[in-house]
């Protein structure tokens, strides 16, 4: 049988019913900067090769990024966000949200892709780990500005072409 919930036992008993009039996140009363990331992930497919160098060229500067039919990669990109927290709501930006916009734009384009032949984002492009940060910045920021947010700015985008190696970008 279940315990019988009184005044005393329930777990809310700090959350009286005249909450409604109580102060709330008191902490952000001081404009609290803020840092939020959403980490997703793709897989997809590329070739390092730079049709303004002779083959030597190419083969001498990517290696075997160089393959002629391209190599894949298990990516991860994390997207930071900055600005102030919102008093009301707790947040800076709804994490819900950006993962909505990360799908829109980013991954529908480039999961499962050649991001040579397939992505127009990266038509013309060297796709290196450098050169995705940057173009996912433009795409990002750009959708950012259709918002029209008060007080958020994209702040980083860190590409992960493995565990070990990872490009970060900060528009500058
Ligand atoms: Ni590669």
């Amino acid at each position: 049988m279940s315990e019988q919930i009184t005044e005393h036992n329930s777990p809310a008993r700090w959350l009286p019913a005249e909450n409604a009039t109580r102060e709330i996140n008191k902490v952000l009363e001081k404009p609290r900067k803020v840092y939020v990331t959403r980490k997703v992930h793709f897989n997809a497919a590329h070739r390092l090769f730079n049709p303004t160098f002779s083959d030597e060229k190419n083969c001498q500067i990517y290696d075997v990024c160089n393959n002629f039919y391209g190599h894949g990669h298990n990516y991860e990109l994390e997207v930071t966000l900055s600005g102030i927290v919102d008093k009301e709501t707790g947040y800076l930006f709804d994490l819900k949200v950006l993962k909505k916009i990360l799908e829109e734009e980013i991954l529908s384009k480039v999961d499962h892709k050649h991001l040579n032949f397939d992505v127009e984002m990266f038509r013309d492009t060297v796709p290196t780990a450098e050169v995705i940060a940057v173009v996912f910045w433009e795409v990002l920021s750009q959708k950012l500005k259709t918002m029209n947010l008060k007080g958020v700015d994209l702040y980083e985008i860190r590409v992960f072409e493995s565990e070990r190696n990872i490009a970060t970008y900060r528009g500058e």
